[in-house]
This record gives structure tokens, C-alpha cells and sequence, in this order.
């Protein structure tokens, strides 16, 4: 049995532990209810996971296999490192499992249009493609710093017919987008639904989210058993919001064995204001809804934050991967963007894979581990997405 005792979570009110729930006003509190209300329905009917489930394997490509990262482990001389290939998605990263799943519940309940932000435009492009498929008008706030970054996925987002709002306030990055994305939702929020892109905001987002993306870790804990008859010994994801981390981690909560590792951008170094290490350097506050751990000024706003992952820039995280860290089931580390970029280039050239920035923060990890372990230890990865969105940016940044 496991040493932590890990009753349904969260519980009614939307509390983990002590983190997550509504801190909204009383009029938003009906209609996150509502949602509440008509999810708790929806999921219970075996037409719609029926549903769900096709199109994770017709139209996602569903199961994501497991590849052996042998090459880079011989490397590395140490522990054995495994990648989750959630780049291989349709729209190539984890954000698509939930987003069918959003896209479902607004055609579910009659709204008329689907609002969000988007960081490095994965839950962007993944939201978009889900309201195309579904035949629900969408619009996506995004910063104009990222725009300018994400340039391949922002023009998959207008060519799948989305409406996008440049945002240019405040950093001009993902908070800011938020912001504005929240904004455009209170204007109609009884006809409108807010698909949040992570498992962030108040209740019931925080808990819907990372059901829809519970998929990753159960299929990865099946894979890994049947193939290995053993569980990993090291289980990593990054964390921005925390959703490709909390689908990972949901399937391993109870074995004990199997360590958890959030990886989060130290951006320029943690001795720095141009990091994005909320569980690393925050604390306890609230943001956009939720309390959770944040990283504030000294006057305590939300911090302009940094990462050279445009989808990791966020001052706060998952309420639960805030009680998970409390608890010490997971822990939290962090890497540079040093130490992401060469990640990037060596997982592109000694495995011919390209990640996405924000998935090279866990190989970077992983790399920095595998060393310190034995040959018969096993790291598994979760690769959340592709890097084809970075491919630009990264060969301007580096010369090549
Ligand atoms: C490929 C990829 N991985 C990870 C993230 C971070 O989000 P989360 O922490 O919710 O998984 C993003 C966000 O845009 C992303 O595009």
C-alpha cells in the first residue's frame, strides 16, 4: 500500500490539500459549477468516452509509443532513458488530449464559442483543430512576443480558422494572455466557454484537465509493464501549468517505488529574475482563480517570468502539483536554457528527434541524472511535443 493516502482528488469544493478551489466572484462561481455540473455528467456517459476515445486513436493516433533513447543513454554511461512520444500527437504534443475533450463538453453544452490563451501555440493549434472537428467558433488570445516566436503555429491556427488576438500588454507573453483571454470570456460567460490550456485556474478546470491527459500515464505504465515487467525507477515531465506532468504522473500517484519529477525553467539561473521556477522559488498565493504556488514581487504582483520555452513562462502551477510537492510525492527541480538548448541539439542529433523546447527541459533533466545512476535504472521521459515550432528560433539563436 502507499505511504501517502491519495483519496479522489480534488474534492468537492475543488481543493487539493490546501490548494486549487474558486476564487472568483459569486456570479463565475454558478457557472464554473455549471461546467462542473455538466462535466461530472458527461464523462459518465459511455457514449462520450466512446467518443473520446476513437479519436485518440483515429484522429490523434493514440496509444503514443515508448521509445528506447539507447544511443543517448550509451552516452550518457549511466541509467536508461525512455521517451513518452506525445510528439507524434496529431498537432504534434500532448495539448490535443485534452483540448477533444474541452471541445466536447462546449458542443455538449450549447456554447457558442471557445476561448483561450496560448503560450509557444500548442494549446492554440491543438484547441483550434478540436473546435474544427467538433464545428465550434474559436478565438485565441496570444501574446505578441510569442506571435513573433511561434510564427509556424500561428499560422496553423489562422489556416484552421481560429480567430487570434494579438495581446501586447504587460510582457506580451503568456500571462498576459491570459488575462486578456478571461477578459473576452467575462464578457458572455453563459454563452461562451473558457478552455483553459493546462491544469491551472479554478475548480473544475484544474481536475478536468488532467483527466482528459491521464491517458499518457496510464498507456506509459501499461507499455512499461508489459514490455519491461517493472515500473521505471524515474518518472520526468516539465512543468508551465503542469498538465503533460500531471498526465504522466496521475497513473504512478501510488507506487511508491517510481520517483516523480516536475522539471521547471531556471531561464538565465535561479540567482536571476529571468526564470520561471514557480514550485522551486514561489509560494503559496493565488492566481487566475486558484491558490497555488506563485512567484510574486516584493509588492506582491504575479512576476514578469522568462523561459526560453514560450509554453513554460507562467508565474503560477497546478494547484495539484502544489500539494504534491507539499506532500513530497513529487519533486521539483529545474534547468536553464542552456541546459535546455543543448538538450535540444542532442536529442535532435544523437536520436534524430527534435522535442519542443519546453519537452527539452525534462531531457535535460534526465541527462543531468542518468550519469549518477546505474545502467540498470530506467528514466522515463514524458517527450510532450515536437520541436518543428522551434526549429527557426533555435538555428537563428545558434548560428546554424
Ligand atoms: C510541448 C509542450 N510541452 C509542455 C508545455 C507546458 O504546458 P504544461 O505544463 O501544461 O504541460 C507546453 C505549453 O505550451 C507545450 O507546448
Amino acid at each position: 500500500m502507499s505511504k501517502f493516502d491519495f483519496a479522489p482528488m480534488p474534492d468537492a469544493s475543488g481543493f487539493f490539500g490546501e490548494y486549487g478551489g474558486q476564487i472568483i466572484p459569486p456570479e463565475l462561481k454558478v457557472i464554473m459549477d455549471d461546467i462542473n455540473d455538466a462535466y461530472e455528467e458527461i464523462r459518465q456517459l459511455p457514449g462520450f468516452q466512446q467518443e473520446l476515445a476513437e479519436l485518440f486513436a483515429d484522429y490523434v493516433g493514440r496509444p503514443s509509443p515508448i521509445f528506447h533513447a539507447a544511443r543517448l543513454s550509451e552516452q550518457l554511461g549511466g541509467a536508461q532513458l525512455y521517451l513518452k512520444r506525445e510528439d507524434l500527437n496529431h498537432t504534434g504534443a500532448h495539448k490535443i488530449n485534452h483540448c477533444l475533450g474541452e471541445a466536447l463538453l462546449a458542443k455538449h453544452m450549447g456554447k457558442t464559442k471557445v476561448i483561450a490563451e496560448t503560450g509557444a501555440g500548442q494549446h492554440g493549434v491543438a484547441l483550434a483543430t478540436a473546435c474544427a472537428l467538433v464545428g465550434i467558433p474559436c478565438e485565441i488570445h496570444m501574446g505578441q512576443v510569442d506571435i513573433e516566436k511561434e510564427h509556424p503555429n500561428v499560422t496553423k491556427m489562422k489556416i484552421l480558422g481560429c480567430k487570434l488576438v494579438p495581446v501586447t500588454r504587460g510582457t506580451a507573453t503568456l500571462k498576459d494572455a491570459v488575462d486578456s483571454a478571461f477578459e473576452e470570456y467575462l464578457k458572455n460567460p453563459q454563452e461562451y466557454i473558457y478552455a483553459i490550456g493546462s491544469v491551472v485556474g479554478p475548480h473544475p478546470f484544474p481536475k478536468m484537465v488532467r483527466d482528459f491527459q491521464s491517458i499518457i500515464g496510464t498507456e506509459a505504465r501499461q507499455q512499461f509493464q508489459n514490455k519491461h515487467n517493472q515500473l521505471p525507477d524515474y518518472v520526468t515531465a516539465c512543468v508551465g501549468g503542469g498538465s503533460n506532468a500531471m498526465g504522466m504522473f496521475t497513473a504512478f500517484l501510488d507506487d511508491d517505488g517510481v520517483e516523480l519529477v516536475g522539471v521547471e525553467p531556471a531561464g538565465k539561473g535561479l540567482d536571476t529574475k529571468d526564470h520561471s521556477a514557480t514550485l522551486t522559488l514561489g509560494k503559496p498565493s493565488e492566481l487566475h482563480g486558484m491558490k497555488c504556488y506563485v512567484l510574486e514581487t516584493e509588492d506582491g504582483e504575479p512576476m514578469p517570468v522568462h523561459s526560453i520555452a514560450s509554453g513554460l513562462d507562467y508565474p503560477g502551477v497546478g494547484p495539484q502539483h502544489s500539494y504534491l510537492k507539499d506532500l513530497g510525492r513529487a519533486q521539483y527541480d529545474s534547468v536553464t536554457d542552456e541546459e535546455c538548448l543543448n538538450a535540444f541539439m542532442t536529442l535532435s542529433r544523437v536520436e534524430g528527434i527534435i522535442p519542443a523546447l519546453e519537452s527539452a527541459h525534462a531531457v535535460a533533466w534526465a541527462m543531468r541524472k542518468a550519469p549518477t545512476l546505474g545502467k540498470d535504472q530506467k528514466i522515463l521521459i514524458n517527450l510532450s511535443g515536437r520541436g518543428d515550432k522551434d526549429a527557426d528560433y533555435v538555428s537563428e539563436k545558434l548560428g546554424l
